[in-house]
Protein backbone atom coordinates (compact mmCIF):
# COMPACT_ATOMS: atom_id res chain seq x y z
CA UNK A 1 0.00 0.00 0.00
CA UNK A 2 1.17 3.33 -0.66
CA UNK A 3 1.56 6.21 1.37
CA UNK A 4 -1.17 7.90 -0.33
CA UNK A 5 -3.82 4.83 0.23
CA UNK A 6 -3.03 4.46 3.42
CA UNK A 7 -3.08 8.59 4.32
CA UNK A 8 -6.51 8.80 1.61
CA UNK A 9 -4.83 11.83 0.36
CA UNK A 10 -3.10 11.40 -3.13
CA UNK A 11 -0.30 13.56 -4.24
CA UNK A 12 0.35 15.68 -7.26
CA UNK A 13 3.92 14.98 -8.23
CA UNK A 14 6.08 16.78 -10.38
CA UNK A 15 10.02 16.02 -11.96
CA UNK A 16 12.43 18.69 -11.16
CA UNK A 17 15.79 18.46 -13.19
CA UNK A 18 16.77 22.40 -12.44
CA UNK A 19 15.62 23.49 -16.33
CA UNK A 20 13.21 26.27 -17.12
CA UNK A 21 10.57 23.95 -18.41
CA UNK A 22 10.49 21.96 -15.44
CA UNK A 23 9.55 25.20 -13.57
CA UNK A 24 6.72 25.32 -15.87
CA UNK A 25 5.79 22.37 -14.94
CA UNK A 26 6.43 23.06 -11.23
CA UNK A 27 4.27 26.36 -11.56
CA UNK A 28 1.21 24.03 -13.57
CA UNK A 29 1.29 21.14 -10.98
CA UNK A 30 0.96 23.74 -8.16
CA UNK A 31 -1.75 25.87 -9.43
CA UNK A 32 -3.70 22.16 -10.05
CA UNK A 33 -2.59 20.27 -6.30
CA UNK A 34 -4.20 23.94 -4.60
CA UNK A 35 -7.20 24.15 -6.51
CA UNK A 36 -7.01 20.22 -5.50
CA UNK A 37 -6.32 20.59 -2.25
CA UNK A 38 -3.94 18.30 -2.33
CA UNK A 39 0.05 18.35 -1.42
CA UNK A 40 2.59 18.62 -4.16
CA UNK A 41 5.90 15.99 -3.55
CA UNK A 42 8.78 17.52 -5.74
CA UNK A 43 10.94 14.89 -7.03
CA UNK A 44 14.80 14.92 -8.27
CA UNK A 45 16.63 11.98 -9.36
CA UNK A 46 20.21 11.93 -9.34
CA UNK A 47 21.31 10.19 -12.10
CA UNK A 48 24.75 8.68 -11.70
CA UNK A 49 26.08 9.50 -15.65
CA UNK A 50 26.72 6.71 -17.30
CA UNK A 51 30.58 6.90 -18.01
CA UNK A 52 30.56 3.87 -20.63
CA UNK A 53 28.23 2.22 -22.24
CA UNK A 54 27.18 -1.61 -21.92
CA UNK A 55 29.04 -1.47 -18.36
CA UNK A 56 28.57 -0.04 -15.23
CA UNK A 57 31.45 2.24 -13.85
CA UNK A 58 31.46 3.06 -10.27
CA UNK A 59 31.42 7.25 -9.86
CA UNK A 60 33.21 8.36 -7.39
CA UNK A 61 31.26 8.98 -3.62
CA UNK A 62 32.47 12.60 -3.98
CA UNK A 63 30.52 13.28 -7.62
CA UNK A 64 27.53 11.46 -6.25
CA UNK A 65 27.49 13.41 -3.22
CA UNK A 66 28.20 17.00 -5.32
CA UNK A 67 25.20 15.64 -7.72
CA UNK A 68 22.96 14.98 -4.54
CA UNK A 69 23.81 18.91 -3.27
CA UNK A 70 22.82 20.15 -6.40
CA UNK A 71 19.75 17.80 -6.21
CA UNK A 72 19.07 19.32 -3.09
CA UNK A 73 19.34 22.98 -4.74
CA UNK A 74 17.26 22.65 -7.47
CA UNK A 75 14.26 21.27 -5.22
CA UNK A 76 14.70 24.06 -2.76
CA UNK A 77 14.67 26.77 -5.94
CA UNK A 78 11.61 24.66 -6.96
CA UNK A 79 9.54 24.60 -3.89
CA UNK A 80 10.59 28.35 -3.50
CA UNK A 81 9.05 29.20 -6.66
CA UNK A 82 6.09 26.82 -5.84
CA UNK A 83 5.04 28.61 -2.75
CA UNK A 84 5.44 32.15 -4.55
CA UNK A 85 3.04 30.95 -6.78
CA UNK A 86 0.97 29.11 -5.19
CA UNK A 87 1.08 30.68 -1.09
CA UNK A 88 -0.24 28.27 1.33
CA UNK A 89 0.57 25.06 -0.55
CA UNK A 90 1.90 21.84 1.06
CA UNK A 91 4.91 20.68 -0.42
CA UNK A 92 6.91 17.50 -0.08
CA UNK A 93 10.28 17.03 -1.15
CA UNK A 94 11.86 13.41 -2.28
CA UNK A 95 15.55 13.56 -3.23
CA UNK A 96 16.31 10.00 -4.88
CA UNK A 97 19.58 8.48 -5.91
CA UNK A 98 18.69 6.47 -9.67
CA UNK A 99 17.45 6.52 -13.79
CA UNK A 100 14.99 9.90 -13.62
CA UNK A 101 12.06 7.93 -15.20
CA UNK A 102 12.23 5.29 -12.76
CA UNK A 103 12.22 7.18 -10.06
CA UNK A 104 9.17 9.30 -11.52
CA UNK A 105 7.09 6.44 -12.34
CA UNK A 106 8.21 5.22 -8.50
CA UNK A 107 7.50 8.29 -6.87
CA UNK A 108 3.96 8.46 -8.42
CA UNK A 109 2.67 5.13 -7.52
CA UNK A 110 -0.86 5.67 -6.53
CA UNK A 111 -0.16 9.70 -7.16
CA UNK A 112 -3.41 11.72 -8.92
CA UNK A 113 -1.26 13.29 -11.54
CA UNK A 114 2.53 12.98 -12.92
CA UNK A 115 3.68 16.61 -13.85
CA UNK A 116 6.93 17.07 -16.55
CA UNK A 117 8.28 19.81 -18.64
CA UNK A 118 7.84 18.80 -22.12
CA UNK A 119 11.72 19.42 -22.50
CA UNK A 120 14.55 19.31 -18.95
CA UNK A 121 18.55 19.98 -19.12
CA UNK A 122 18.72 17.36 -21.85
CA UNK A 123 21.61 17.92 -24.88
CA UNK A 124 19.52 18.18 -28.09
CA UNK A 125 18.14 21.64 -28.86
CA UNK A 126 15.89 20.97 -31.30
CA UNK A 127 13.92 17.76 -29.76
CA UNK A 128 9.94 18.31 -28.59
CA UNK A 129 9.79 15.76 -26.26
CA UNK A 130 12.61 14.72 -23.95
CA UNK A 131 13.36 11.19 -23.11
CA UNK A 132 12.31 11.09 -19.48
CA UNK A 133 9.26 12.46 -20.08
CA UNK A 134 8.21 10.31 -23.18
CA UNK A 135 9.35 7.45 -20.80
CA UNK A 136 6.83 8.05 -17.93
CA UNK A 137 3.78 8.93 -20.26
CA UNK A 138 4.42 5.53 -22.22
CA UNK A 139 4.57 3.61 -18.10
CA UNK A 140 3.02 5.54 -15.93
CA UNK A 141 -0.21 4.17 -14.28
CA UNK A 142 -1.61 7.44 -12.96
CA UNK A 143 -2.25 10.40 -15.75
CA UNK A 144 0.74 11.82 -17.10
CA UNK A 145 0.88 15.76 -17.59
CA UNK A 146 3.31 16.68 -19.78
CA UNK A 147 3.89 21.09 -19.99
CA UNK A 148 5.01 22.28 -23.12
CA UNK A 149 4.87 26.22 -22.42
CA UNK A 150 3.48 28.35 -25.75
CA UNK A 151 5.67 29.16 -28.49
CA UNK A 152 5.77 32.89 -27.86
CA UNK A 153 7.01 32.15 -24.17
CA UNK A 154 5.72 32.94 -20.72
CA UNK A 155 3.75 30.05 -18.60
CA UNK A 156 1.15 28.20 -20.32
CA UNK A 157 -2.09 29.47 -19.84
CA UNK A 158 -4.40 28.95 -17.11
CA UNK A 159 -7.33 30.41 -18.16
CA UNK A 160 -8.01 28.59 -21.40
CA UNK A 161 -10.54 25.64 -22.48
CA UNK A 162 -9.78 22.00 -21.59
CA UNK A 163 -10.20 20.58 -24.88
CA UNK A 164 -10.46 16.19 -24.58
CA UNK A 165 -10.62 13.98 -27.51
CA UNK A 166 -13.04 11.36 -27.27
CA UNK A 167 -13.56 7.74 -29.34
CA UNK A 168 -15.39 6.02 -27.27
CA UNK A 169 -12.89 3.67 -25.94
CA UNK A 170 -12.09 2.76 -22.27
CA UNK A 171 -9.27 5.37 -22.08
CA UNK A 172 -10.92 8.06 -23.98
CA UNK A 173 -14.03 7.09 -21.60
CA UNK A 174 -11.11 8.05 -18.32
CA UNK A 175 -9.87 11.11 -20.11
CA UNK A 176 -13.05 12.52 -20.67
CA UNK A 177 -13.52 11.71 -16.25
CA UNK A 178 -9.53 13.94 -15.74
CA UNK A 179 -10.68 16.57 -18.37
CA UNK A 180 -14.51 17.02 -16.89
CA UNK A 181 -12.96 17.40 -13.37
CA UNK A 182 -10.25 19.61 -14.53
CA UNK A 183 -12.70 22.02 -16.39
CA UNK A 184 -14.93 22.16 -13.22
CA UNK A 185 -12.30 23.29 -11.25
CA UNK A 186 -11.28 25.81 -13.30
CA UNK A 187 -14.93 27.18 -14.80
CA UNK A 188 -13.20 26.45 -18.05
CA UNK A 189 -15.55 25.53 -21.05
CA UNK A 190 -14.63 21.82 -21.79
CA UNK A 191 -14.32 20.99 -25.55
CA UNK A 192 -15.40 17.50 -26.42
CA UNK A 193 -13.79 16.95 -29.73
CA UNK A 194 -14.36 13.71 -31.51
CA UNK A 195 -13.16 12.97 -35.52
CA UNK A 196 -14.61 9.46 -36.83
CA UNK A 197 -11.80 8.58 -39.04
CA UNK A 198 -8.36 8.31 -39.81
CA UNK A 199 -8.30 7.53 -43.38
CA UNK A 200 -6.55 10.38 -45.66
CA UNK A 201 -9.97 11.32 -47.75
CA UNK A 202 -8.01 11.48 -50.76
CA UNK A 203 -7.44 9.71 -54.26
CA UNK A 204 -9.35 7.02 -54.84
CA UNK A 205 -10.98 7.59 -51.58
CA UNK A 206 -12.61 10.46 -53.14
CA UNK A 207 -15.02 8.09 -54.75
CA UNK A 208 -16.70 7.02 -51.70
CA UNK A 209 -18.95 9.99 -51.53
CA UNK A 210 -20.62 7.80 -54.10
CA UNK A 211 -22.06 4.81 -51.99
CA UNK A 212 -21.50 6.79 -48.41
CA UNK A 213 -23.72 9.16 -47.20
CA UNK A 214 -21.72 11.27 -45.14
CA UNK A 215 -24.52 12.97 -43.41
CA UNK A 216 -25.90 9.94 -41.90
CA UNK A 217 -22.59 9.02 -41.04
CA UNK A 218 -21.86 12.31 -39.24
CA UNK A 219 -25.21 12.52 -37.58
CA UNK A 220 -24.60 9.17 -36.35
CA UNK A 221 -20.82 10.46 -35.02
CA UNK A 222 -22.54 12.95 -33.47
CA UNK A 223 -25.16 11.37 -31.67
CA UNK A 224 -22.38 9.03 -30.30
CA UNK A 225 -20.40 12.21 -28.82
CA UNK A 226 -23.78 12.92 -27.30
CA UNK A 227 -24.37 9.53 -25.61
CA UNK A 228 -20.54 9.45 -24.25
CA UNK A 229 -20.89 12.91 -23.05
CA UNK A 230 -24.24 13.00 -21.01
CA UNK A 231 -23.66 11.24 -17.97
CA UNK A 232 -20.79 13.58 -17.30
CA UNK A 233 -22.71 16.24 -18.04
CA UNK A 234 -25.38 15.30 -15.40
CA UNK A 235 -22.32 15.03 -12.56
CA UNK A 236 -20.61 18.49 -13.89
CA UNK A 237 -23.78 20.48 -14.54
CA UNK A 238 -21.52 23.57 -13.40
CA UNK A 239 -19.38 22.64 -16.63
CA UNK A 240 -20.04 23.87 -20.50
CA UNK A 241 -19.84 21.47 -22.82
CA UNK A 242 -19.00 22.47 -26.87
CA UNK A 243 -18.59 19.41 -29.17
CA UNK A 244 -17.03 19.12 -31.99
CA UNK A 245 -17.36 16.51 -34.61
CA UNK A 246 -15.40 16.55 -37.95
CA UNK A 247 -13.94 14.33 -40.30
CA UNK A 248 -10.76 14.25 -40.10
CA UNK A 249 -7.25 12.50 -38.55
CA UNK A 250 -7.37 13.40 -34.78
CA UNK A 251 -4.23 14.81 -34.08
CA UNK A 252 -4.87 17.28 -36.97
CA UNK A 253 -8.50 18.46 -35.53
CA UNK A 254 -7.02 18.09 -32.06
CA UNK A 255 -3.81 20.13 -32.39
CA UNK A 256 -6.21 22.26 -34.37
CA UNK A 257 -9.18 23.08 -31.60
CA UNK A 258 -6.17 23.10 -28.80
CA UNK A 259 -4.61 25.96 -30.05
CA UNK A 260 -5.79 28.17 -26.78
CA UNK A 261 -6.53 25.86 -24.61
CA UNK A 262 -5.62 25.34 -21.42
CA UNK A 263 -4.95 21.64 -21.54
CA UNK A 264 -5.47 18.90 -23.70
CA UNK A 265 -6.77 15.48 -22.29
CA UNK A 266 -6.37 12.13 -24.04
CA UNK A 267 -6.52 8.70 -23.61
CA UNK A 268 -3.27 6.35 -23.97
CA UNK A 269 -4.20 4.43 -26.80
CA UNK A 270 -7.24 4.37 -29.04
CA UNK A 271 -9.31 1.85 -31.09
CA UNK A 272 -5.93 -0.12 -32.14
CA UNK A 273 -5.01 -1.45 -28.44
CA UNK A 274 -2.44 -3.85 -29.66
CA UNK A 275 -1.28 -5.36 -26.11
CA UNK A 276 2.00 -4.75 -25.06
CA UNK A 277 2.50 -1.46 -26.94
CA UNK A 278 2.60 2.10 -24.93
CA UNK A 279 0.99 4.94 -26.17
CA UNK A 280 -0.95 5.12 -29.46
CA UNK A 281 0.05 7.11 -32.35
CA UNK A 282 -2.40 10.46 -31.60
CA UNK A 283 -1.23 10.63 -27.98
CA UNK A 284 2.46 10.30 -29.01
CA UNK A 285 1.86 12.44 -32.02
CA UNK A 286 0.27 15.09 -29.31
CA UNK A 287 3.08 15.00 -26.94
CA UNK A 288 5.80 16.52 -29.40
CA UNK A 289 3.20 18.48 -31.17
CA UNK A 290 0.55 20.23 -28.94
CA UNK A 291 1.63 23.74 -28.04
CA UNK A 292 -0.15 23.84 -24.71
CA UNK A 293 0.15 21.16 -21.36
CA UNK A 294 -0.89 17.14 -22.67
CA UNK A 295 -2.42 15.29 -20.34
CA UNK A 296 -2.07 11.11 -21.31
CA UNK A 297 -4.94 9.10 -18.83
CA UNK A 298 -4.98 5.46 -19.00
CA UNK A 299 -8.20 3.54 -18.30
CA UNK A 300 -9.00 2.98 -14.82
CA UNK A 301 -6.06 4.78 -13.36
N1 LIG B 1 16.66 13.98 -12.97
C1 LIG B 1 15.35 14.30 -13.02
N2 LIG B 1 14.65 14.31 -11.86
C2 LIG B 1 13.35 14.64 -11.88
N3 LIG B 1 12.67 15.00 -12.96
C3 LIG B 1 13.32 15.00 -14.14
C4 LIG B 1 14.69 14.64 -14.24
N4 LIG B 1 15.06 14.73 -15.52
C5 LIG B 1 13.98 15.14 -16.21
N5 LIG B 1 12.93 15.30 -15.38
C6 LIG B 1 11.57 15.77 -15.74
O1 LIG B 1 11.32 15.48 -17.10
C7 LIG B 1 11.13 16.67 -17.85
C8 LIG B 1 11.71 16.48 -19.24
O2 LIG B 1 13.09 16.24 -19.16
P1 LIG B 1 13.83 15.22 -20.12
O3 LIG B 1 15.01 14.73 -19.41
O4 LIG B 1 12.83 14.27 -20.64
O5 LIG B 1 14.23 16.18 -21.33
P2 LIG B 1 15.67 16.63 -21.80
O6 LIG B 1 16.55 16.74 -20.60
O7 LIG B 1 15.46 17.84 -22.63
O8 LIG B 1 16.10 15.45 -22.74
P3 LIG B 1 17.07 14.19 -22.48
O9 LIG B 1 17.32 14.08 -20.99
O10 LIG B 1 16.29 13.06 -23.01
O11 LIG B 1 18.30 14.50 -23.27
C9 LIG B 1 11.75 17.76 -17.01
O12 LIG B 1 11.17 19.04 -17.29
C10 LIG B 1 11.43 17.27 -15.62
O13 LIG B 1 10.09 17.58 -15.30
MG1 LIG C 1 17.03 15.20 -19.25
Amino acid sequence: MTTEERSGRPRVVVGVDGSAPALDAVRWAAEDAVRHGLPLRLVHACATPPLRHHRSTAVASDSLDLLIDRGRQFLREAVAFAVHVCPGLETEQDLRVGQPAEVLLDAAAGARMLVTGSRGLGGFRDLLLGSVSSAVSDHATCPVVVVRSPALGGPPRWDGPVVVGVDGTPASEAAVAVAFEEASLRGAVLVAVHTWSDVAFSGMWMTLPLIVDWDVVAAEEAHLLDERMAGWQEKYPDVEVRRVVRRDRPVRALLDVAQDAALLVVGSRGHHDYAGLGLGSTSRALLHSACCPVAVVRPHH
